[in-house]
């Protein structure tokens, strides 16, 4: 089954709920990356044209339920309206009858952002009566805000209980395209690129991407639990001795299932990482593995090369997840040569969310990719396979 689209269905002179994902970073009152916002423009502009009343709501940050004007969403509005070339009217509130009095003012065409759904409870703890009082602001339901549909909050499913039609927006409908078909049905070779720190966050995505890739080549931190379970030796270097076991299993999967398991062959170790300050003090490479008193925080030139052969021949890449500390510059070589070569790769790529997009922005690749979510979790959620509330609690086709 497929879900119900913006574009099966007319929406002119309705009033459209559309849930946007807006958490964007702010600096100095202002929107510092408005990535989210111009995602959502290909669903508003189509609404605009269409004639409706195009009623925005999203939420930013946790505010736990309380109005705090620090998670206000006026700089959205402010920057929307830039973009869209047209007044955006920001609604102080939410939900009562001063919403309900300012949207029947509005025309064909005009387009409305609420504040910040999480000023109530209800949002997160999807109440159905805030999730009615919303629906009441509206005729129709139109969720865009992928980045959160891994949450089964009030504006992002619980409203649907009370409108129809509730159908996806285009980068919803995007989203699962590229996370979902073009990773269910590949190109092939479909190489997949993991990085990040912990293997207990992302096993359930190596275990599900393991019935689908050809090629699954790990990074980060959690290479070295791959390490350990291979009997080698990391030094002082990020790891979980407990999931040893689950690494060694995911290893076994994978000669089962004739998939080839790439780990880096060799690494750059330091001997005093400071976070805080951006600095590692001693470095040096190591191969195979890592000495006591060092730690690894990121691949080292014979792995970028090996991992860069690989994406070569691949039709299909998916990357989720850094190679190292690419926050500080002595550690972010290996993230950084991954995502020039995804970039430069003739296949489809496909930047799966969270660090690895803000690694790929760095960079300054991102023009040249194929596709980047806009999710973190809901990336995750949906490349483990799980069901996104936010997603099935729509009109299916
Ligand atoms: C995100 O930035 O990942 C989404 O907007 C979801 O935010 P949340 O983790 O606060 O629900």
């Amino acid at each position: 089954m497929a879900t119900k689209s913006i574009k099966d269905i007319n929406l002119s002179g309705k009033r459209v709920l559309v849930r946007c994902d807006f958490n964007v970073p702010l600096k100095e009152g202002a929107v510092s990356d408005d990535s989210r916002i111009v995602a959502a423009l290909p669903t508003i502009q189509h609404l605009i044209s269409q004639e409706a009343k195009v009623i925005l709501c999203s939420h930013l940050g946790r505010p736990k339920g309380e109005k705090n004007a620090i998670f206000s969403l006026s700089p959205v509005a402010e920057n929307l309206a830039v973009k869209l070339g047209k007044p955006v009217t920001f609604i102080e509130d939410c939900i009562g009858a001063e919403v309900e009095s300012e949207i029947a003012k509005m025309g064909d065409g005009d387009v409305s952002l609420l504040e910040n759904v999480r000023f109530y409870a209800g949002e997160t703890d999807n109440h159905p009566e805030f999730a009615a009082a919303l629906a009441k602001l509206a005729d129709a339901y139109v969720n865009d805000a992928f980045g959160t549909a891994h949450r089964a909050h009030a504006s992002t499913a619980g409203v649907a209980k009370y409108l129809s039609p509730c159908v996806c927006g285009f980068l919803i409908e995007k989203e699962l395209a590229y996370l979902g078909e073009k990773t269910a049905h590949p190109e092939r070779p479909f190489t997949v690129i993991l990085g990040g720190a912990k293997v207990s966050d992302k096993i359930k995505v190596i275990d599900t991407l393991l019935d689908k890739a050809d090629t699954i080549i790990i990074g980060g931190a959690m290479a070295y639990t791959f390490a350990l379970a291979e009997g080698r030796q990391v030094g002082e270097s990020l790891s979980e001795p407990d999931f040893i076991a689950t690494a060694k299993s995911a290893l076994e999967k994978a000669a089962k299932k004739g998939v080839k398991f790439l780990l880096p062959v060799d690494n750059l170790a330091v001997k005093d990482l400071d976070f805080g300050a951006g600095s590692v003090g001693a470095s040096q490479f190591f191969e195979g593995q890592i000495e006591d008193g060092w730690e690894g925080v990121d691949i080292g030139p014979k792995s970028i090369e090996l991992f860069k052969e690989e994406v070569a021949g691949a039709k299909t890449v998916l990357w989720n997840g850094p190679m190292g500390i690419f926050e500080i510059d002595a550690c972010n070589k290996g993230t950084f040569a991954v995502a020039e070569t995804i970039a430069n790769s003739d296949g489809i790529s496909i930047i799966g969310g969270g660090d690895s997009v803000k690694a790929i922005k760095m960079s300054g690749y991102s023009d040249k990719v194929t596709f980047m979510s806009t999710g973190g979790g809901a990336s995750l959620e949906f490349l483990e396979g799980k069901e996104l509330p936010g997603v099935s609690a729509l009109d299916q086709n």
